[in-house]
């Protein structure tokens, strides 16, 4: 197949297939957790990169030859005015001159710099509209600019098949990490998949240096029960149509237990299996809230 066809196949796909992103933005092609934002407001450098931050993300970086044609060809479409010949990306070397770094922090793994690019007088990065290619250009220029959001915000983690952000926090009972999950505009996480609940699992830094299956390789999960253990419940009042109890659990206590989620090598069940666990109590390890995406 050409590469130019692979791409066009991609290009039509893609925003059928790689999910939601917010009303304005395009879904990434390469990055299904990022959307791309097109501004053609012109700015200059540090003003485009604070307007992109407001939004939760930075000036776009560009990782790979497939992410930068569909930029270009986006862009293309975006900008334009005919004053319009390049665009910002978050390459700079504001900082120290030859380091060039992402706004975003993330690796500078793929360049295109035009021929006898980058130039050392200009600081910051403009992609070419007509070609692609990047020269230095003085970041006092006003241009467009084009910004890269994550569909999760801070250190929030993605997962693609319920749209949620998810986050690992440390030592909480339940009835205050669910609290604390709610200052966050989330609840403690519900669980609907193997999938999902692998997700979770993994998200979480169980100490694998405990040897004895202890509260702190637990995570506390959104599930209770207010009739003795006999029927199960997420706080976010989501369905309870899968579960993952780990063998011999729940355990019948007699007593309205909350759920938590299990490391596997110490406690002898498969990662990711489930407990009942006493809901007063604060020395469980984690707890993992969970919230629909921004988008
Ligand atoms: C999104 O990325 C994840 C992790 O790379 C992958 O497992 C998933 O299949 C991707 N989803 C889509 C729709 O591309
Ligand atoms: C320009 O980009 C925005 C996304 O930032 C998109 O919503 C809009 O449809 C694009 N306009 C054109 C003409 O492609
Ligand atoms: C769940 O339902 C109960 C009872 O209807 C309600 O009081 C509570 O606010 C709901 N919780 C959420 C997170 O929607
Ligand atoms: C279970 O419930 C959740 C949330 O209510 C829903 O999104 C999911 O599709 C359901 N899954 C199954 C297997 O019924």
């Amino acid at each position: 197949m050409s590469w130019l066809l692979f791409f066009a196949i991609f290009s039509s796909l893609s925003s059928s297939i790689l999910g939601i992103c917010p009303k304005g933005t395009v879904a990434s092609i390469s990055d299904n957790t990022t959307c791309y934002l097109f501004q053609s407001q012109k700015q200059k450098f540090l003003a485009a990169e604070k307007l992109c931050t407001q939004h939760g993300g930075h000036l776009t970086s560009i990782h790979n030859a497939f992410e930068s044609v569909f930029i270009n060809e986006k862009a293309q479409k975006n900008f334009t005015d005919s004053s319009m010949n390049h665009f910002w990306v978050g390459l700079n070397d504001l900082v120290k001159s030859n380091n060039w770094v992402w706004t975003d922090g993330s690796a500078v793994d793929f360049v295109e710099w035009d021929y006898k690019q980058p130039e050392e007088t200009f600081k910051c990065t403009a992609s070419s509209l007509q070609t692609g290619l990047w020269h230095s250009a003085n970041c006092d220029e006003g241009k467009p600019f084009i910004c890269k959001i994550p569909k999760c915000l801070d250190a929030w983690k993605y997962f693609d098949e319920t749209k949620s952000c998810y986050k690992v926090f440390k030592n909480m009972n339940w009835q205050n990490a669910e609290n604390a999950c709610v200052a966050e505009g989330a609840h403690l996480t519900s669980i609907h998949s193997q999938d999902e609940n692998n997700f979770v699992a993994k998200l979480i830094p169980f100490n694998q240096d405990t040897f004895h299956c202890t509260d702190q390789n637990y995570a506390w999960i959104g599930l209770y029960t207010v009739d003795k253990q006999n029927t199960w419940q997420w706080i976010d009042n989501s369905t309870y149509n899968f579960s993952a109890w780990a063998v011999g659990e729940p355990y019948r206590h007699n007593e309205n237990f909350c759920g938590v989620i299990l490391d596997q090598p110490i406690c002898g069940a498969r990662l990711g299996s489930w407990g009942s666990g006493y809901c007063p109590a604060d020395d469980v390890g984690f707890y993992v809230c969970k919230k629909m995406s921004a988008f």
